[in-house]
Parts: C-alpha cells; sequence; structure tokens
C-alpha cells in the first residue's frame, strides 16, 4: 500500500514535469544569423526542419540574384553553431517554401512545398538528406482560392490516429483547410477546403504552421501577420484538427514570437520558419516544455524588391 502510493506520487511527478501549459506571454532569446547563402543566392528562406539521426536536417527556399525563387537543404549539423558551415545544397527541381516530415504508417519521408505543377505538390523519398533524391513531383491539393492575388500558399501538413490535414494560407486574412484518410496518404487533398479562420490581410496572412502539444490533447496553430514593427506570428489552439482555433497570443504587443517579445536586435522581422520537432513524423509533436522556433530575420535597414531581401536564419528559444 505505502510502496504503490509511492510510485503512483512519483509517476504522477514524470506526468507533471513531462508537459507544459502554454504561456500567456512568450518571452524568447534569439541567436543572431545563423547561416549567410551561398554565393548565388541572396537569401535563405522559410525553413522546414526535422530531427534526423540526432542531427538537424533543415530545408529551406533560396532567391538568387536574378528573379528566380528556389530550394535548398543543408547538409545535416548536429549543433545550431554548425548551420554557418554545413553544406547548402540547392534542389534541382524547386520546391519552395517546403514542408518535410516523415510518414511514418507507409515508412516514407514527404516534401510538400508550392509553385510546382499542382496547386500544392510533394515527392516522397527514402533518403531526406538527398537534396537531389526525391521522386517526381505528385498532387497534392489542385483547388484555388479567390479573393487572394497570391493563389493559395504557403502548406503545411499534420495527422492524428484517422486523418490528414492540409492547412494552407492566401495572403489573405485566411487559413483553410483540407482533410483526408490516413490510410489515403501519401496522396492528393483533392480540391475542397473549409475555411477555418477570417481577419484582416494583415492578421493572417502567410506561413501557418500546426503542431501537436506532445502529452497534451491540444494543437498549436502560429500564423504570420504583417505589423505595425515587421513581420510577427500569433498562436491558436485547438482541441481536434477538424475544430475551431481560439487566439492564444495573438497580438503585435503579446505575440507568440516578434521584435516586442524575440530578443533578437539583428531583426525585426520573425517570419516563416518552423518550431523544432521531437519527431520527425507526420504528427507534428513539439515539446511545449522546451519550445524554439527557426524563423527568417533580416536587417532591419534592408528594404527595396521583396524577392531579395536578405533573409537568413535564427533560432528563438523560450525563456520559462
Ligand atoms: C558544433 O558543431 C561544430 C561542427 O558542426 C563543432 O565544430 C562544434 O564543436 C560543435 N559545438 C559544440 C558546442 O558541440
Ligand atoms: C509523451 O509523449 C511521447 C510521444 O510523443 C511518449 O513517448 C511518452 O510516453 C509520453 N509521456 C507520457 C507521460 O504520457
Amino acid at each position: 500500500m505505502k510502496l504503490a502510493a509511492i510510485t503512483s506520487l512519483s509517476s504522477a511527478v514524470v506526468v507533471l514535469a513531462q508537459t507544459c501549459s502554454l504561456p500567456s506571454t512568450y518571452r524568447w532569446t534569439s541567436t543572431g544569423p545563423l547561416a549567410t547563402p551561398k554565393s548565388g543566392w541572396v537569401s535563405l528562406k522559410d525553413f522546414s526542419h526535422v530531427p534526423y539521426d540526432g542531427q538537424h536536417l533543415v530545408y529551406g527556399t533560396t532567391h538568387d540574384t536574378g528573379s528566380t525563387w528556389g530550394s535548398m537543404n543543408f547538409g545535416l549539423f548536429g549543433n545550431w553553431s554548425g548551420m554557418a558551415s554545413a553544406s547548402q545544397n540547392k534542389m534541382n527541381s524547386a520546391a519552395v517554401a517546403p514542408t518535410l516530415f516523415y510518414f511514418a504508417p507507409k515508412d516514407v519521408w514527404v516534401l510538400a512545398y508550392q509553385w510546382g505543377p499542382h496547386s500544392f505538390s510533394y515527392r516522397t523519398s527514402s533518403d531526406p538528406t538527398n537534396a537531389n533524391g526525391w521522386s517526381s513531383a505528385q498532387p497534392l491539393f489542385t483547388g484555388s482560392i479567390t479573393g487572394s492575388s497570391t493563389g493559395v500558399i504557403d502548406q503545411t501538413v499534420i495527422g492524428d490516429d484517422s486523418n490528414m490535414y492540409l492547412f494552407f494560407a492566401g495572403d489573405n486574412g485566411k487559413i483553410y483547410r483540407a482533410s483526408m484518410p490516413i490510410s489515403n496518404f501519401p496522396g492528393s487533398f483533392g480540391a475542397s477546403y473549409t475555411t477555418v479562420m477570417s481577419d484582416t490581410s494583415n492578421n493572417l496572412f502567410e506561413a501557418v504552421q500546426v503542431y501537436k502539444l506532445q502529452n497534451q490533447t491540444r494543437y498549436l496553430m502560429i500564423v504570420e501577420a504583417i505589423g505595425a514593427n515587421g513581420r510577427y506570428f500569433r498562436s491558436f489552439t485547438a482541441t481536434s484538427l477538424s475544430g475551431s482555433w481560439t487566439p492564444q497570443a495573438a497580438t503585435e504587443s503579446n505575440p507568440f514570437a516578434g521584435k516586442a517579445n524575440s530578443g533578437a536586435t539583428w531583426t525585426n522581422d520573425i517570419s516563416h520558419g518552423d518550431l523544432v520537432r521531437v519527431t520527425a513524423d507526420q504528427t507534428m509533436t513539439v515539446d511545449p516544455c522546451n519550445l524554439q522556433l527557426l524563423y527568417q530575420g533580416k536587417a532591419p535597414n534592408a528594404g527595396g524588391n521583396y524577392d531579395h531581401l536578405p533573409y537568413r536564419p535564427g533560432l528563438l528559444t523560450l525563456q520559462r
């Protein structure tokens, strides 16, 4: 009896120690820029990160000195200061604004992206470290939206036990969702979708990401917004991926991450990136006790042509 009581008390302590509620006010510290683009590229952007073999595997968007968007991966690196010297490997066939994950049910890696042959496309691989080892493009989503100058943009994909979900933006104040049974994946979500949030264009601009909070039945969505002081992320939570989203830290003065709370001095913008996940799989799980955001930032005085802005990777670490 006594032993059982001690055992259950200690397991209760373990459970409590393994999960954290999200703060109502986020406070981060930031690294400086973690890498500079290799010769021929002006920017490194739109990062997607997975843990791989105890190291970091990152894909991203590039832009050259002319008018061409592209994509790349970094060679594996073991710690964030290693990102600066990691190889930068061009994808010969671009996968812009990539979302990388391991689809565990079928033991295959998936790279979803925009501006391929379909509204959204994906490719598969057994070796995601090889930037040029991906299959040909398959349709991920074939629908279209109205009231958007960009069309569908910035997909992310996440699964629960039953379904896979596609979330995306349109630079137009709307966040959209499509879904399919997990047994049909990898495959196309088809053309139909639901609008899950509506606001001003600035408030729901782009770069939507959705995560499962480890050991909680709770999901976290972050969406990039345009503020008076630069790009920032707003957060929302839901108890189901098919459910509705509640604003969490969703203002420019109390954002999920932005100039107001990033701790970064080299950039005002906290823009398109990925929370550091605890697993590479389709559950997109993050540890709310140890949140880190790999983001894109840029020198505050950089201006001119959006396509040539000198975005670089940086990393935020949540302070508790
Ligand atoms: C980080 O990784 C680099 C190589 O990528 C290595 O030289 C350095 O020692 C590592 N730093 C730490 C603190 O482990
Ligand atoms: C927390 O979740 C992980 C999987 O994400 C699981 O391996 C672990 O057992 C869970 N811990 C508890 C206390 O439920």
